[in-house]
């Protein structure tokens, strides 16, 4: 292979250091081949290239990166965001799914990062991991031999990695005392800059909640971090906890690295339209292939040693449906050449979702430091002065709030084993197949079944998580289905290969969904009646005293649910082929030689968490593997 560039009216634009960076490494010109190139600068992308250039420093690296590199305002981000609201948008694809049949043909609004930091640089910052069962479960889906395996994506496979990709900062001691916060240093460790935090404010009424979990019998767990994750848990804050900063991998793994990095490329606002295998498929790595953005011009880079997709779970397989890697139906349909059947990709989509639920006072606590003081302009303006005080304080180095409960269907219903039966039944017989996509290959099924029943012993254990329902402040909670059973879609749209891609949630389209909804309505709600909220006067709005039944319940499933808590995975799944899987536990595409996909696509079903934590450990693991490859 000729290891060259090939540019048409060349305009590269290259990155330029971010504000704060510590390292220059501005290129004039790209080389002409890369050992590695990265496609996608986001939170998993920039993690593996951080760690490949620093352990082959004779090795280069080039990322791609769709984005700019200025800092993207996200979530939350002070204190020029709309207060409470998620900021600008500049540096997101901004999505609307399909509309949904099963609920009420309501669309999502869905947001993914597009800056070199990804989603990371725009999420809500609530870091959480997964559970030690949520792990457990993946690696008996990842390989048919998940003991034995050389590489394990079990709780102790994948422990290491979460406390290696964060540098945890104890919170102050008055701060712990005014708020209580506990934790477990064992859980943490890493020195990486990507931090993890307390942050030292509550709004006022941030214990009703969970004052009234206590008096549901909920467990107070010291810390969720340690894989032990079923009960009240105070969650970290992905910021500096000094200047409550957002922590994102565009500087903790870019900008931010210490050492000088004169292998690390950068190559920003340029989509990575395809990768091309030449000489067939069997003669990897293959060449990537980029467009400008700025002026539309095409590129082509090869790549030495690997190819690695890090395009996160909506655009990772848009990347290899144009390269004719996918269904071989659909991308007849969309006029590609089949280079490789690989039905699992952009198949297999999730994200979580729920209902809501609200309630009122009539004795209410005369709570100081509400966000309503936000609308009175000295309390605002002093809100900003705090934040920008060394160390910062005050509202806004709260973020989304960091407390949240996470309850197992066990606990919360002694009818839970009717669910676990039904999913049973659904694995063992024919019908697991009519809840997926019509034109699903049978591997997908197989794969699904077997999903199916390794979910339902993982829903059935009192201590792997169903549930999780975040709390800061105000009257309302989000109940969120951490393990949703529908299946949804991301495509290419066939009649324009390089615009946004086509998100079918199909939420609710496996009916047993439905049923773990109604079970965690039917079980949150008790929280209005407990000591604690009665002390105020509380009493539920919505779903209301006069929603009981069954049907009306489901009704109003429907008419409330949120389908996207921006958590879209899993549609590039580690499982084996003949089970619709895309990667191997070792990441790497299969049939597709030099060839890795490393982001949340990866995961073959939600953690019990929000996900950019695991996206930084995939990718923390992902490096290992990789670098062990090539030490060899
Ligand atoms: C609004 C929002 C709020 C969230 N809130 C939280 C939260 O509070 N806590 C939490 O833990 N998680 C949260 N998440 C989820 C979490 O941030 C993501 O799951 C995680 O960051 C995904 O990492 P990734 O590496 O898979 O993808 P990303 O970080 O999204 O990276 C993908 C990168 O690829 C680039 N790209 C895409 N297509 C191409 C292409 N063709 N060529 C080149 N580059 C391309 C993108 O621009 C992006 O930079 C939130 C997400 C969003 C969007
Ligand atoms: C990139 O490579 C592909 C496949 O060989 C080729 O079709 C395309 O023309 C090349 N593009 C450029 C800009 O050289
Ligand atoms: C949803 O849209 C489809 C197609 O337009 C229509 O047939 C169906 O009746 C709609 N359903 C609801 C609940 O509105
Ligand atoms: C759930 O039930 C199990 C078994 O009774 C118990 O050990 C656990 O503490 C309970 N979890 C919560 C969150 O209450
Ligand atoms: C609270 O909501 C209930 C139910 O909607 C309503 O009957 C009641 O009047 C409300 N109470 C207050 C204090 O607003
Ligand atoms: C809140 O303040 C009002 C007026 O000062 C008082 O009447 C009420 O009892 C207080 N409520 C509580 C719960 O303390």
């Amino acid at each position: 292979m000729i290891p060259t560039i090939f540019a048409a009216g060349l305009t590269i634009s290259l990155a330029y250091a971010l504000p704060h960076a510590a390292v220059k490494r501005q290129v004039s010109e790209l080389r002409s081949s890369y050992d590695f190139i990265i496609a996608g600068g986001g939170t998993s992308g920039l993690t593996v290239a951080d760690r490949l250039t620093e352990a082959f420093p004779d090795k280069t690296v080039l990322v791609i990166e769709y984005g700019k590199v200025e800092y993207a305002p996200g979530m939350f981000d002070p204190p020029t965001a709309e207060w409470g609201g998620a900021g600008p948008r500049a540096g997101s694809f901004i999505f609307s799914s399909l509309p949904n049949p099963e609920v009420k043909n309501k669309t999502a609004f869905v947001l993914a990062g597009q800056a070199v930091g990804g989603s990371s640089c725009i999420n809500g910052m609530f870091f959480d991991r997964g559970s030690r069962h949520d792990h457990d479960a993946w690696a008996k889906v990842a390989s048919l031999d998940p003991d034995t395996g050389a590489v394990r994506w079990d709780w102790d496979g994948v422990f290491p990695y979460y406390k290696k990709s964060t540098k945890f900062t104890d919170p102050t001691p008055g701060v712990v005392t005014k708020y209580g916060y506990t934790w477990d240093r064992s859980a943490y460790g890493g020195t990486t800059p990507i931090y993890s935090s307390f942050p030292p404010f509550q709004w006022g009424d941030f214990h009703v909640a969970r004052e009234a979990w206590k008096d549901m019998g909920i467990r107070v767990v010291d810390d969720c971090a340690g894989g032990d994750k079923d009960g009240i848990c105070w969650v970290p804050t992905s910021q500096h906890p000094v200047t409550a900063m957002r922590s994102h991998s565009g500087l903790g793994h870019y900008a931010d690295v210490e050492s000088a990095r004169p292998n690390y490329d950068l190559l920003v606002q340029h989509q990575v339209t395809r990768v091309v295998y030449t000489d067939g498929i069997s003669s990897g790595p293959p060449l990537v292939e980029a467009r400008s953005l700025i002026d539309d011009s095409m590129l082509n880079v090869t790549a030495k040693a690997e190819v690695v997709i890090s395009a996160g779970a909506l655009h990772t397989p848009t990347i290899l449906q144009r390269s004719g890697i996918g269904p071989a139906s659909f991308l007849k349909t969309a006029d590609i050449p089949v280079v490789l059947d690989l039905p699992g990709v952009g198949s297999n989509f999730q994200d979580h979702s729920g209902p809501r639920m609200s309630w009122n006072y009539s004795r209410p606590g005369n709570f100081s430091n509400t966000p309503s003081d936000m609308l009175d302009p000295a309390y605002a303006a002093k809100a900003v002065a705090d934040f920008n005080m060394v160390p910062a304080l005050g509202p806004y180095t709260l973020a989304m709030g960091n407390t949240a409960i996470y309850v197992s269907l066990p606990n919360m219903t002694a009818d839970y084993m009717a669910i676990i039966d039904k999913m049973r039944t659904m694995a063992a017989d024919d019908s697991a197949g009519t809840y997926l996509p019509a034109d699903s290959d049978p591997t997908l099924i197989a794969g699904y079944k077997r999903q199916l029943s390794v979910l339902a012993d993982f829903l059935s254990n009192p201590q792997a998580p169903s549930l999780e329902v975040p709390f800061a402040t105000g009257t309302g909670f989000v109940n969120i289905n951490l393990h949703p059973l529908s299946r949804g879609t991301v495509r290419i749209n066939p009649s324009n290969h390089l615009a946004q891609p086509i998100l079918d949630y199909r939420t609710g389209s496996n009916p047993i969904d439905f049923d773990v909804y109604l079970a965690h309505l039917r079980y949150l709600r008790r929280t209005f009646t407990t000591p604690t909220m009665q002390k105020y006067g509380a009493a539920e709005v919505a779903p209301g005293a006069s929603i009981q039944s069954d049907a009306a319940l489901l009704e109003y499933t429907k008419e409330t649910m949120g389908f996207s808590y921006m958590h879209p995975c899993c549609t590039a799944a580690m499982m084996p082929k003949h089970l619709g899987g895309v990667t191997g536990p070792d990441l790497k595409v299969h049939g597709a030689p030099g060839l890795r996909v490393v982001d949340i696509s990866v995961l073959p079903f939600l953690t019990s968490s929000h996900t950019s934590s695991v996206a930084y450990a995939v990718g923390e693991k992902a490096a290992d593997i990789i670098i062990e490859g090539w030490r060899e």
